[in-house]
Order: structure tokens, then sequence, then C-alpha cells
């Protein structure tokens, strides 16, 4: 089974001290009756900026609204941070950070990926730029920072809303060394900014819709075309069959998550629930390959579905659009995850899109 991601235990006191000492923040249990941040209160602004995303779909972060900032810390950071831990965790396994020491995180708000970069790969980070057009939220992550990874608050890790600055920054070192991070910002941009073509490596995550997701299916025939390396989640080159084989289906990975009381304490008050947390991402690299393993793999980018006779789960080792199908008369079906990797016993026979596979003939790669 896939790991639940849990967040640092330093990293959550690091987000509770940001949250009392920047914006006044109190839980429900200790509030003042007229204290500002609350639970609740902060409920009403995610709320808003939910409303936000919703009407305005590729519309900038309002940070500007009442609460917002608060609100964006405890519970967007919070979760696009798992969202990126896991991202970065794959990307750790597959080996992808290999000969990387250099990180841009474009659009960084709070630092939800820098801080799970420092959690899962510090290595990658022994020169960082963070750029944002927000001060404020800057500000914050500059807090964060401070508090869980105190020596990476000095000039070689610039925190800045200065376009020129990151020009220097690609400038000033090796883009060999060099990746391009995009967490939840892309969405916010018409297309990928000219000097990330440069970087060798470039890690995207975006919302797990269908609107962002198949854009990003889009962006990722472009790369390939550029001279990328898909490493993650395609296990292959080629077209993309959820792109070609289908006007709605979308690339998205789902996983299961520890919600800290910090963030629940906000959640009841909402009525979205993150019981899982669903996202889309891309890893790809210029100059390296990935590893042979992968050409034989294949991932399953479908939940198990439960039907009449057979568990059925959507799998991608190609461009054709195919499902796992175990048939029950064959016994109780093993469990996998959507987003993990497996290997599929070649043998297995094909009827239709469906590969009718046995126990043992599926293991995790
Ligand atoms: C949805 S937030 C994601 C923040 C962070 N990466 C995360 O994962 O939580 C998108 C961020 O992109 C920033 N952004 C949007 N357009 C930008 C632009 N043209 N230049 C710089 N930053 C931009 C916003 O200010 C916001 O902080």
């Amino acid at each position: 089974m896939r790991p639940e991601f849990v967040i640092n235990p330093d990293l959550l006191r690091a987000f509770a001290d940001v949250a009392r000492t920047v914006f006044g923040y109190q839980a429900e249990a200790i509030a003042a009756r007229d204290d500002k941040f609350t639970p609740a209160k902060l409920a009403q602004a995610v709320q808003k900026i939910s409303d936000f995303y919703i009407s305005k779909p590729s519309g900038k972060t309002p940070y500007e609204l009442p609460g917002a900032p608060a609100a964006y810390l405890l519970y967007y950071t919070l979760l696009n941070h798992v969202r990126t831990l896991a991202v970065f965790r794959e990307a750790q396994n597959l080996g992808f950070f290999e000969g990387i020491h250099r990180a841009i995180d474009w659009g960084s708000g709070m630092g939800a990926a820098w801080l799970a970069l420092q959690d899962v790969a510090p290595e990658v980070l022994g020169s960082s730029l963070a750029f944002d057009r927000s001060t404020q939220a800057l500000d914050v992550q500059r807090a964060l920072r401070r508090i869980f990874a105190a020596d990476a608050v000095t000039e070689k890790h610039p925190l800045t809303i200065d376009d020129r600055k990151l020009r220097e920054f690609m400038a000033g070192g090796n883009p060999d060394k060099t990746m391009a991070v995009f967490s939840y910002s892309l969405t916010e941009l018409d297309g990928l900014p000219d000097w990330v073509l440069d970087c060798e490596a470039l890690a995207i995550i975006e919302p797990g819709t269908n609107q962002d997701g198949r854009r990003l299916l889009a962006i990722r025939e472009n790369l390939i075309r550029q001279g990328y390396k898909v490493w993650a989640p395609c296990t292959h080159q080629g077209a993309c069959p959820l792109l070609t084989h289908s006007k709605t289906d979308w690339c998205h990975d789902r996983i299961q998550w520890q919600q800290p009381d910090l963030y629940s304490a906000i959640e009841q008050h909402l009525p979205m629930k993150h019981r899982t947390l669903v996202f889309s991402y891309l890893l790809a690299r210029k100059k390296l390959a990935p590893p042979a393993k992968m050409i034989s793999a294949a991932r399953l980018t479908g939940d198990q579905q439960n039907l009449k006779g057979q568990t059925r789960q959507m799998v991608c080792k190609g461009t054709e659009r195919e499902f796992l199908s175990w048939q029950h008369r064959h016994g109780e079906p093993p469990e996998f995850a959507r987003g993990e990797l497996v290997q599929i016993d070649p043998a297995a026979p094909k009827k239709g899109a469906d590969l009718r596979v046995i126990a043992g003939q599926v293991v995790r790669a």
C-alpha cells in the first residue's frame, strides 16, 4: 500500500507559531470573544478564497481578501505541502533528483513546496530562489523557514518579488543542476515562462481538476517535443491515452494523509472535506533518462472499482487506454491504490481494453 502522508511535527509547530505570532491566531478553546482569528473565523476566509478560485479558476490568489493570508497559511499551504511531499517522495524513490542542487520555486506563496523539499530532499536545496508576486506571502514563508530550517534564510536562498533576481539566479548557476518547481502556480499563468526550458529538471503540481489536469497533459506533450523525458506519473514517452482517447478524462493522483488537529479545527467549520488529497503532477528531466525499470512498469491511474464479477482499475503503460481486470471467479483481487507503480506479467491476456490478470500477475514495482 502507499504510505499515509504525515507532516513533520517540527514543521507543524512552526505553522502554529507563525499563525499565533504573525496573525494572532488562537485555538477556539482558548480564544477570547473578540479574537480576530479563530478556526471558525478562518473557515469563513477559506470559504471566500475557495469561492474565488471556483469563480476564477486561473485568477491570482486573493491574499487581499479579509483574513486570507492567515487562511492561506493554515489551510491551503498545509494541503499543498502534503501534495508536494507526496510528489517529492516519489521523485526521491525514482532517483529523479540525481545531480540537482538548485531549485526555483515559482509562485512559491508561503513555501509549501520549498518546505517539502527541505524535508524530503534537502540536498536539492544547495541554493534556491523563491519567487512570488506577494510580499506578504514571502514574509510568512521567511518566518516559517526561520523556525523549521534556520540555516536556509541566507543569501544562498533569496525570496523575491523581482523578476530580475530570478533571471540573475538562473544566469548565476548551472542550469544542468537546476530544477524549476510550480506548485499550484502554473494554474495562475498562461503557460510555462521561457527560462524554464533551460532547467534540467521540472516538477509541476497542479489542482486535480479536469481543466488543470488536461492542460498539464498538453504541457507534457509540448515538453516531450522540446526533448524532455517524463519520469512520472507516466512510465512512457508516448502520447497520453487520456488526452488522445478521451475528451473528458484527466490524469490525477490521490493520496491518504493524516490531518493535523491544526487543520481539522478549521475543516470542521467547512462543507468541503479533504479525507484524501487529489492533484495532478509531472516530473520531467531534460538530459537524464528515467531508470530502465520504468520502461516495463505501469502506473495505476484509477481507483479500484468493484463491479459485478470483476474488480477493474485503470492503468497506464503506453499510448492505449487500458484497465486491469481481476475476475472474481479466480479469487479475491489484491488491493492496489491509484498512483502505485506496478509490473504486469506480459502473459496476461487482453480482452478489449482489459488486461485479464490473476493473483501474482501484478506486483508492486
Ligand atoms: C495557488 S498559490 C500557490 C502557492 C504555493 N506554491 C503553494 O503551493 O501553496 C499561487 C501563487 O502564485 C503566485 N503568482 C501568481 N501569478 C504570479 C506572477 N505573475 N508572478 C509571481 N507570482 C505569481 C501567487 O501570488 C500565489 O502565491
